[in-house]
């Protein structure tokens, strides 16, 4: 069997604006492989978060495929879709999308809601908050916790479901560098021990290690780039 997770076969996306169209994502291809740790970087605007949105199942690409484990995206329904998401892919996104009314507890728990949960679920929610640092916050709701704080119960969110590829974009963005190094540190440990599949938008290229692979997005195009030395 093959080991390729996820793979982008000339995906491009384009914005309509007025008589403008915007190639935000142009003719991108990909494979991520199991236990792959693998980064974009690039400019403000280069298509970055767009790219992941389609890779989540969160948007259609305006052109080519996306395969995860084996299955096109783009044979789902709306509600597949969703199903298939949740199962498979955890998300990080730039701006968390927490829900205001629940508490870090709760956010955590949102992925298994459709299919209910036990008490396992909700001890291993607590014991994910614990892991990335929030012991002390996990019945604060989200405008009661600071922007970092946020983003490690966006975190723990995206892992709850135990999914074998998570998609992070800027992770780190609100986090100052000694929380930024404990949670790579979390999710490379993912990585080694249990095979999860990584890719992670990021501006903070302190985080890269020798070895790691590297894709630089520019005007939609993705580019492998020569791996840091
Ligand atoms: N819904 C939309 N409608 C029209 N244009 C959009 C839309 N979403 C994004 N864009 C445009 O597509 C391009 C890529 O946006 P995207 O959010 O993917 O950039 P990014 O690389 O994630 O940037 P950043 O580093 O600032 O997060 C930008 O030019 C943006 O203005
Ligand atoms: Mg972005």
């Amino acid at each position: 069997m093959s080991d390729v997770v996820l793979e982008a076969r000339h995906v491009s996306k384009y914005y309509k604006l007025g008589t403008e169209t915007i190639k935000a994502v142009d003719n991108v291809s990909l494979k991520l492989r199991r236990g792959d740790f693998v980064f974009i970087v690039g400019p403000s605007g280069s298509g970055k978060t767009t790219l992941l949105d389609m890779f989540g199942a969160l948007s259609h690409p305006s052109k080519g495929e996306i395969i995860i484990h084996g299955k096109k995206l783009k044979e789902f329904n709306d509600f597949q879709l969703s199903m298939f998401r949740r199962k498979h892919i955890g998300f990080i996104f730039q701006t968390f999308n927490l829900i205001p009314t629940l508490n870090a507890l709760e956010n955590v728990l949102v992925p298994l809601v459709p299919q209910g949960y036990s008490k396992e679920d909700v001890k291993r929610a607590r014991d994910l908050l614990v892991e990335v640092g929030l012991s002390h916050r996990i019945m604060n709701r989200p405008n009661q916790l600071s922007g970092g704080e946020r983003q490690r119960v966006a975190l723990a969110r995206a892992f709850i479901n135990q999914p074998k590829i998570i998609l992070a974009d800027e992770p780190t963005g609100n986090l100052d560098s000694k929380k930024g190094w404990e949670i790579f540190q979390y999710l490379r440990k993912l990585n080694k021990e249990k095979g999860v599949t990584f890719l992670i938008v990021t501006h903070d290229i302190e985080y890269i290690k020798k070895g790691d692979t590297v894709y630089k997005m520019k005007d939609g195009k993705l580019s492998r780039k020569s791996t840091l030395t």
